[in-house]
């Protein structure tokens, strides 16, 4: 039986081909050193899609600030503009060092959700802890110590603090955490990239990754926490602020209180739709490529629902030599 959602099924396909356009005008630049123009490419593919849809779209999270993102910056309207009211959060390119390394786990992402239900997170650091499905809600908490976090979830699953790896991204900010968490006798796996894959992967078994730990961008929390709405999961996150300009970011979007812990709902509620496409291979999902012939793309995108917890992963051909008019 289908699941009631205001969100239609119909946006499930809509935002495959969103993803997939972004992926592929990116994976064109992987490999050439060049951060700013993948992103670019990214950007300009994905907002020309966003714009085909039959939504009335506003950007959440986005480039950035009008004054600094020329396109999908945030409050931008996209969509047709009849249809819908809804709140989008993306990321064209997430992980742009990655893509421009051609290394691993660069995607192109975005999460729908009614209006009102994404949470409009400033750019600044944000303190995440994430698991995976399965777990007693609230196992773990950001004012708990390391020890605790990690012993509760090796309880929790019935296996030993060695055997727990925890997923942290490889700054020298996280030089104690990484400390803390080895003396536990837990493993560390450090990515130098990329932590909404990072989170996403506590709900993969192949990864192993039992914990994501550490600091990263606010608004990759707000989309990891729609990824895990679909898939099960919980992540808590709380905004870090370095100066009073930052602060002032998360007063301007109507955060007053700046010590907000936020769970999963709190920063992606009701109906959530969740697309990531892979620029490059990766834990979650292979990169674009040319088939042997060079005639065509191949991309690998997964598409999930909150309202049924479907996990869809769609492999597509793309024809290079056929461009649609719409
Ligand atoms: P970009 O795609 O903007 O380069 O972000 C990559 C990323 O690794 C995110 O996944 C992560 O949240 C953030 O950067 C961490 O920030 P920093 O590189 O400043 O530690």
């Amino acid at each position: 039986m289908a699941v009631k959602s205001t969100l239609d099924r119909i946006f499930v396909l809509e935002l495959v081909r969103v993803t997939e356009a972004a992926a592929i005008a990116a994976a064109k630049l992987v490999g050439m050193g060049d951060e700013k123009a993948a992103d670019a490419a990214a950007v300009d593919s994905m907002r020309n899609e966003l714009n085909e849809l039959p939504i009335k779209g506003r950007i959440v999270i986005g480039e950035g600030e009008r004054d600094e993102a020329p396109m999908l910056y945030i409050g931008e309207e996209v969509g047709t503009g009849e249809g819908p009211e809804i709140d989008i959060a993306l990321d064209p390119l997430e992980g742009t060092t990655i893509a421009a390394k051609a290394m691993q786990n660069s995607l192109a992402v975005v999460a729908l959700a009614e209006k009102g239900n994404l949470l409009n997170a400033p750019d600044v650091y944000m303190d995440k802890i994430a698991v995976g499905p399965g777990l007693p809600e609230g196992i773990v908490d950001l004012d708990n110590s390391v020890e605790e976090n990690i012993k509760a979830v090796a309880g929790a699953k019935g296996r030993l603090v060695s055997d727990m790896l925890v997923c942290v991204l490889d700054r020298p900010r996280h030089a104690e955490l990484i400390d803390k968490i080895r003396a536990t006798g837990a493993r560390v796996k450090l990515i130098g990239d990329g932590d909404v894959a990072g989170v996403i992967d506590t709900t993969n078994p192949d990864t192993s990754v039992d914990i994501y730990m550490g600091s990263g961008g606010a608004p990759e929390g707000v989309l990891a926490a729609a990824a895990l709405r679909c898939t099960g999961g919980q992540i808590q996150g709380r905004l870090t602020f370095r100066n009073e300009e930052e602060r002032n970011r998360a007063r301007k979007w109507g955060i007053e209180d700046l010590d907000r812990k936020y769970s999963t709902v709190d920063m992606a509620a009701g109906d959530v739709i969740f697309a990531a496409t892979g620029v490059t291979d990766g834990t979650l999902l292979r990169g674009v490529h040319s088939t042997p012939d060079g005639k065509a793309y191949t991309t690998e995108t997964v598409v999930m629902r909150s309202a049924s917890k479907t996990v869809r992963n769609i492999r597509t051909i793309h024809n290079r030599a056929v461009k649609l008019s719409k």
